[in-house]
């Protein structure tokens, strides 16, 4: 079992200003922060980063989303981290998240949904590294 999971707090969640309000909740679960940075995706890249998608009738309107506007990638640490971050952030589709869940909480549509967790400590590692390198998730550095 990996420790690691990438969320990324969408365009739709920027937009709105509510960037300190998701990482609140983040941090209250017992999450680490290990790396966070704000990026504007290209096509190319959100392509690249939701590839496993590709070909899905969902696909082509999730890259222009997901490029539309600045979002927030962070890799987080805890003991379980990927179910438990699954946990807290709830169904895709917020209409059928649970109470509490930051997709109950903030997101507006399934396509439109706040916030990603990846979905395997396989997928983790592979998400983690589109956007961070070994110097930015300071490996080295212990404390
Ligand atoms: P995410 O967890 O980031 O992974 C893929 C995203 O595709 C998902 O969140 C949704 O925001 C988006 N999406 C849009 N339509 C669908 C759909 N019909 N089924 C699953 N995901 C969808």
């Amino acid at each position: 079992m990996s420790n690691r999971t990438l969320a990324i707090i969408k365009p739709d969640a920027v937009k709105k200003n509510i960037i300190g309000q998701i990482i609140t909740k983040i941090t209250e679960a017992g999450f680490k922060i290990k790396a966070i940075k704000m990026v504007r995706l290209t096509k190319d890249s959100a392509g690249g980063f939701y590839e496993v998608h590709k070909g899905r009738p969902f696909y082509d309107e999730l890259v222009s989303f997901m490029s539309s506007g600045p979002c927030v990638p962070i890799a987080l640490e805890k003991e379980n981290a990927v179910a438990d971050f699954r946990k807290l952030i709830g169904a895709t589709d917020p209409a059928k998240a649970e109470e509490g869940t930051i997709r109950k909480l903030f997101a507006s549509s399934l396509g439109e949904n706040a916030i990603h967790g990846s979905d395997s400590d396989e997928n983790a590692a592979i998400e983690i590294a589109h956007f961070f390198s070994r110097k930015e998730l300071l490996e080295n550095y212990s404390s």
